[in-house]
């Protein structure tokens, strides 16, 4: 896991322009998902395309000391011989998370409505994130917690069966909260409901139908307009299923700001999952004037996927509207590295969430960009950048290197800012990387003709 890596300074600079085509890895969330109700299906299902990364890797590990047979067979194909709703066996250790917030949340939700006591435990970035908000309604469902002080990790669950089915509104727009809900509902006789004012990922939703779990999605009226609502029905079966996994659009994210951003760029990213409760960073960008074509839509695993061809533009800054916050809340990082070369100003708000996620990703990305030379003002919900024109950043002086916090997505997005920097971006820790695209620097090289 991501903790125990020594950090791995490097230096990135223009390497040229970015051609060819590439394949990035499986979606992350579908990854996990894919793992965890494998692993509650009776029966064997098979997963191609999961992504290798050190989170799904927590997420297998754990379902192991539950009881699940998980491998990976020579050919890449991974094989889970699931235990059955309801049959999770007591972990003999703690479970060890990582870095994983997926993992924690969705887990936590897994082992609420289970008659087993879990130790959750992680590296020092997860260790800092809000658990307050699983711990609530997995409380009103019957689970008991002994959390560190703010309802952090460490942490112990005592699951409890029966449990309880609640309807929960939930307070914060989170795919991982509506996630543990829902599978807490799995195993628990009657109807579990979970009601979404904003809409986020579903993909919880359509794995859970295709393993034929009862889930109902319905839409009601709320106070500010329509509300999805989405109900569960326990005790559920699941059946065993062959899945393949698209290629995580999240990961696809810093190859195409790449090839926007670096001249004479012409690169096709294959296989990139365009769910449209993902997607909105590509619409962002063509707003912005990326060119961005889409070949050969179809579907991958029951979500739409299609090849991007993305070239080298001229980008404009835009104000981003906060309803698309959730289909893209985890690519305003390298969203912010397109501004910052952009003509004119691009103007973000309702980004509280990105205070909490790997890093607090609003001060991380300011401080990080502002070394590398960008106009940054911070403000409370988001980043008003002030671009170049087009101009490369200038880059970081001499001796000083940006910090990544242990998150990914700040070493990737910096990255991609020294691609487009006169001088190169000097970046603390590359190790976290591995927690969510183990192959991009080596996609780097090979794009870039370097490798
Ligand atoms: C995820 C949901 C998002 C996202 C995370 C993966 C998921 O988190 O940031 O990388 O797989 O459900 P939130 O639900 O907390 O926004």
């Amino acid at each position: 896991m991501s903790h125990s890596n020594p950090p791995s300074p490097k230096r990135f600079s223009g390497l040229g322009a970015l051609t060819g085509r590439i394949r990035v890895p499986g979606d992350k969330s579908i990854s996990h998902r894919s793992i965890m109700l494998g692993a509650l299906a009776v029966g064997e299902t098979r997963v191609t395309g999961l992504l290798e990364g050190e989170d799904v890797l927590a997420t297998a590990a754990a379902m192991r000391a539950m009881g699940a047979k998980v491998e990976r067979g020579e050919d890449g194909t991974w094989r889970i011989n699931g235990v059955g709703v309801g049959s999770l066996l007591q972990p003999q250790q703690a479970l060890d998370m990582g870095n994983s917030g997926t993992s924690t949340r969705l887990l936590m939700g897994l082992v609420a409505s289970h008659p087993i006591t879990a130790m959750f435990t992680g590296d020092a970035s997860l260790s800092k994130r809000p658990m307050g908000r699983v711990i609530d309604p997995l409380s009103q469902m019957g689970a008991s917690f002994e959390a560190s002080p703010g309802g952090r990790l460490p942490l112990m669950l005592r699951g409890i069966s029966p449990a309880v089915p609640i309807t929960y509104r939930l307070p914060v727009a989170s795919a991982q909260v509506k996630s543990a809900v829902l599978l807490a509902g799995l195993n628990t006789a009657g109807t579990t409901t979970v009601i979404e004012p904003v809409p986020t990922r579903d993909h919880s939703e359509r794995m859970l139908r295709g393993f034929g779990a009862s889930l109902e999605v319905g839409e009601e009226n709320g106070a500010n307009g329509p509300e999805r609502v989405i109900s569960i029905h326990g005790e559920a079966d699941l059946k065993p299923q062959d899945i393949v996994v698209p290629g995580d659009p999240s990961s696809a994210a810093f190859f195409a700001v790449a090839a926007l951003l670096v001249p004479s760029s012409d690169l096709v990213i294959e296989n990139v999952g365009l769910n449209p409760t993902r997607a909105a960073l590509f619409d962002v960008l063509r707003d912005m004037g990326g060119l961005i074509d889409e070949l050969d839509r179809r579907e991958v695993g029951g979500e739409p996927v299609a090849d991007l061809r993305v070239r080298h533009s001229a980008l404009s800054g835009v104000e981003i509207d906060p309803a698309v916050v959730p289909a893209m809340v985890d690519e305003f990082p390298v969203l912010f590295v397109a501004a910052a070369l952009a003509q004119g100003t691009t103007t973000t708000s309702g980004l509280e969430e990105l205070r909490v996620k790997e890093s607090d990703r609003i001060t991380a990305m300011a401080n990080a960009l502002t070394l590398a030379g960008a106009r940054v003002e911070e403000r409370e919900d988001g980043l008003v950048i002030h671009g170049t024109g087009g101009d490369p950043l200038p880059g970081t002086p001499e001796g000083a290197e940006v910090t990544t916090h242990l998150d990914h997505r700040i070493a990737m997005s910096m990255a991609v800012a020294g691609l487009a920097s006169r001088e190169g971006v000097a970046v603390d820790d590359t190790s976290p990387i591995a927690t969510s695209f183990p192959t991009f620097e080596t996609l780097l090289a090979s794009a870039s003709g370097t490798s």
